[in-house]
């Protein structure tokens, strides 16, 4: 009798597990398309949807198709878009990244009102606009710093004009938070938001990105600017500065090698959190899962659901677009 009495006693948390709707009462962590953040890339020309090989189901899109784009996005409750330019005339000094009337200058403008609501959020750096492939300007061989965030102010500007509702600074080069929210608020666009790539590391898995907007560095490497992998408080001090400097939400990226990052600076500070799921972390899925190595939905939604249980509160992710038409369907309410 006495061992059937401390039987009784063991605790099981199988009992929280027996049925789906019980797992969904104690379920921790929830993911809503609210949260998510499209990266899009957009090209010249008209009717345009151009494959982006080394991203598989990802596309470069002409202004015409990218709205239609956005409507699904905002028909399907996906928070934000984030626009990169696929820019074919580079130059030494990214002259084309400020053009008024440049790619996502226009882009911006045509979804803006077609579809107002849309959080529209834009890629400021100049790789994809310099014939060296760098972030910032180089002089002598060398990634200059202060001369780049000159040129990064003027590229905030001009997307802020086109009526972009937060830029995204993604260049690690010092200093530029402040000096950008300074050329917007001097400039009168005191309402547009700065999502700072604060914890920006050296990564490997941009690779795919990079072959997307043929920007991929012609000599060298970003470690001058980019944080090496090995380390955390170093990310610390950059979220610090970033937000001292006036960013609005900061960034850790790429996600999944960083979730003990992503996790550190949700406890470390209030402001909201964004982690970008990169383009090397969207290509591994997608191509185990076309090797039937890996089922593609459920991959993608661990992901996603343990960066947010890590701490992020916005997640930029390839799979924005999926994860939402799968969110709708009650994806993950009786799992
Ligand atoms: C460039 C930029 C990169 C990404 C976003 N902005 C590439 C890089 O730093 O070389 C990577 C995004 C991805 O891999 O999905 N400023």
């Amino acid at each position: 009798a006495f061992d059937r009495f401390k039987m009784d006693l063991v605790y099981r948390p199988r009992r929280l597990r027996r049925t789906a709707p019980i797992r969904g009462l104690v379920r921790e962590t929830e993911l809503s398309p609210r949260q998510l953040i499209y990266p899009l890339f957009v090209t010249e020309g008209k009717s345009v949807r151009d494959h982006i090989d080394s991203m598989p189901g990802q596309f470069r899109l002409s202004t015409d198709e990218l709205v239609r784009e956005c409507e699904e996005l905002y028909a399907l409750g996906v928070g934000a878009v984030n626009l990169f330019g696929y820019s074919e005339e580079k130059d030494e000094l990214a002259t084309k990244s400020y053009d008024s009337d440049g790619l996502v200058q226009r882009a911006i403008r045509t979804i803006k009102s077609a579809v107002p609501d849309l959080c529209v959020q834009t890629d400021v750096a100049l790789d994809p606009y310099t014939t060296h492939g760098h972030d910032g300007l180089v002089i002598d061989g060398e990634i200059v710093n202060d001369e780049s965030v000159e040129v990064l102010c003027k590229m905030a500007l001009s997307h802020a004009e086109a009526g972009a509702d937060w830029i995204a600074p993604s260049d690690m080069m010092d200093g530029r938070i402040g000096a950008i929210r300074n050329a917007l608020d001097v400039q009168g666009f005191s309402q547009v938001g700065i999502l700072a790539y604060s914890a920006k590391y050296a990564s490997s898995f941009y690779g795919p990105f990079r072959g997307a907007l043929q920007s991929a560095p012609k000599s060298g490497n970003k470690k001058t600017y980019q944080m090496d992998p090995a380390n955390i408080r170093e990310a610390l001090k950059e979220i610090a500065l970033d937000l001292e400097e006036g960013a609005d939400v900061v960034m850790i990226k790429p996600a999944l090698c960083y979730l003990d990052v992503i996790s550190r600076v949700r406890e470390a500070f209030d402001a909201p959190v964004a982690a970008y799921n990169v383009s090397g972390e969207y290509a591994m899925v997608v191509a185990a899962a076309e090797k039937g190595w890996v089922d593609r939905d459920s991959a993608m939604m661990e992901m996603l659901l343990s960066i947010r249980r890590a701490g992020a509160d916005m997640i930029l992710t390839y799979f924005a677009k999926d994860a939402a038409a799968l969110l709708r369907a009650d994806y993950g309410s009786f799992r």
